[in-house]
C-alpha cells in the first residue's frame, strides 16, 4: 500500500459485521486484571490504554522506514514528549547540545530546570550545522529543523553522523514538517519528537505529542518516564487524533502548496523586508531541505518594517486568524515578538498556511500589505 492508503487504513478499527468502522474511545482507569497481571494486556490506564495503542500503531507506522520499524509513544502535549526525552535520558553531569533558536519553551525548560539539576547545556545555531562543533562528550544532541519560528535548516544525516561518532544520541523535534514531510529516524536520528498539536492533527482542538524510536530499550525508558510522571493523554484526545491523522496527507499537501505560494508572493512585495521559507530557492538551507524533506512545511515567516506595520497587516487581514500555534486547516498568523523569548525583529510575522483556496489567501494578504503603505 502507498502512504495515504496506509495512513487511512491504520486509523480504522478492524471491521466486524454490524460494528462501526471507528470504535469509540475507551474510558477506563483500572481494567479487569484477574490473577497474574502480566497475562492481561491492560491493567491501569496511567500505563496504557487501547485508544492510545491504536494511535501509537498509526504514528509508529508513519515514522517507520523501508528498513526499520518505529515504536511511538503518545503524550499529553509536545512539551510532555520533550520533557520525557530530557528526563529519561539526562542525568547530572551529562551534556546536551541544543539549538540556540529552538522552540523557546524547550530552551526555557532546559535552562530553568535541567541546567539547574547539574546538566550542562551547550547552545549553537541551527543554520550551517553549527551544533556539530559542540558535540564532544555530549550525551544528547537536540535538533529542530526547520526551526520555529526562524525557519533555519540543518542537515539531519550529517549531524547524526557526527553525534554518533562523538557517542551522543540524537533527538529531532519534527513538529513543523510531521513524519510525512521529513523522517528523522530514516535520516539516522535515535528519537523523533513532535508536538502533534500542530499539523499532525491539524484542527486546532487538541494538544498531543509523541516520541518515536527504533530501539526497544529506548522505548522502555521513555515509556517508564511516562508511567511514573503520569501526565498522560486522555482517551478522547487520542480518539480525536486518530480521526484527524487520516486526512494528514491531504491537509499537508494543500497547506504546504499554499505556504509555498504565499512565500513566493510576499517575496515580491516591497513592504516585506525578508521571507524565511525553506521552499524558496533563495533560502540558505534550501538545498539541504530539498534533500531531506518531502514537503517544506506549512509555516513561513516574513519580516515587515516594524511593529506598527505588522500590527496593521494583521488587523487588516480578514482571512489570517491572529493566533499562536500552527499547522491548522485554517490559516493563522501572529506578530511573533509579542511573546518575547526569541531573537527576532519587532515586525516578524509567523504565518501558518491552511487549506483554504490560495487565491482568496493571496488576495487577502495583498490587501493587508497594501494597508501598510498608507
Ligand atoms: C517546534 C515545537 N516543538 C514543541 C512544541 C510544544 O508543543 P505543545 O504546545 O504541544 O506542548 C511546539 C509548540 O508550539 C513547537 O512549535
Amino acid at each position: 500500500m502507498r502512504e495515504a492508503t496506509k495512513i487511512i487504513r491504520s486509523t480504522l478499527t478492524p471491521t466486524k459485521p454490524g460494528e462501526p468502522l471507528h470504535s469509540g474511545p475507551v474510558f477506563a482507569a483500572p481494567y479487569h486484571a484477574p490473577g497474574d497481571a502480566s497475562q492481561t494486556p491492560y491493567t491501569y490506564a496511567r500505563s496504557h490504554n487501547p485508544t492510545w495503542t491504536h494511535l501509537e500503531k498509526a504514528i509508529g507506522q508513519m515514522e517507520s522506514g523501508a528498513d526499520y520499524r518505529a515504536h511511538a509513544l503518545v503524550f499529553a502535549s509536545g512539551m510532555a514528549a520533550t520533557t520525557a526525552v530530557f528526563g529519561a535520558l539526562l542525568r547530572p553531569g551529562d551534556t546536551v547540545v541544543l539549538p540556540a533558536n529552538a522552540y523557546y519553551a524547550a530552551r526555557v525548560l532546559a535552562q530553568e530546570y535541567f541546567a539547574k539539576m547539574g546538566i550542562t547545556l551547550r547552545l549553537a545555531p541551527t543554520a550551517n550545522n553549527a551544533q556539530a562543533e559542540h558535540l564532544e562528550g555530549a550525551k544528547l544532541l537536540w535538533i529542530e529543523t526547520p526551526s520555529n519560528p526562524t525557519m533555519e535548516v540543518c542537515d539531519i544525516a550529517a549531524l547524526c553522523d557526527a553525534a554518533h561518532k562523538a557517542g551522543a544520541l540524537v533527538a529531532v523535534d519534527n513538529t513543523t514538517p510531521t513524519p510525512l514531510g521529513q523522517l528523522p529516524l530514516a535520516l539516522g536520528a535515535d528519537l523523533s519528537v513532535a508536538s502533534d498539536t500542530k499539523a499532525m492533527t491539524g484542527h486546532s482542538d487538541i494538544l498531543l505529542g509523541h516520541v518515536a524510536v527504533r530501539d526497544l530499550e529506548l522505548r522502555q525508558k521513555i515509556d517508564q518516564w511516562r508511567t511514573l510522571t503520569g501526565g498522560i493523554l486522555g482517551p478522547m484526545e487520542a480518539w480525536l487524533a486518530l480521526r484527524s491523522i487520516a486526512t494528514l496527507p491531504l491537509r499537508l499537501e494543500r497547506s504546504c502548496q499554499n505556504a509555498q505560494r504565499i512565500a513566493e508572493f510576499v517575496s515580491t512585495r516591497a513592504e516585506v523586508e525578508s521571507v524565511l521559507y525553506p521552499g524558496l530557492p533563495m533560502h540558505p538551507g534550501h538545498a539541504i531541505a530539498a534533500k531531506q524533506m518531502r514537503y517544506f512545511g506549512p509555516v513561513l515567516s516574513f519580516i515587515l518594517r516594524n511593529k506598527a506595520a505588522a500590527e496593521t497587516f494583521l488587523a487588516k487581514s480578514k482571512l489570517l486568524t491572529e493566533a499562536t500555534s500552527f499547522g491548522g486547516v485554517s490559516t493563522s498568523a501572529e506578530r511573533r515578538a509579542r511573546w518575547g523569548g526569541d531573537d527576532i525583529a519587532e515586525g516578524f510575522i509567523r504565518l501558518s498556511a491552511g487549506c483554504e483556496d490560495i487565491e482568496d489567501l493571496l488576495e487577502d494578504i495583498a490587501q493587508a500589505l497594501d494597508a501598510i503603505k498608507q
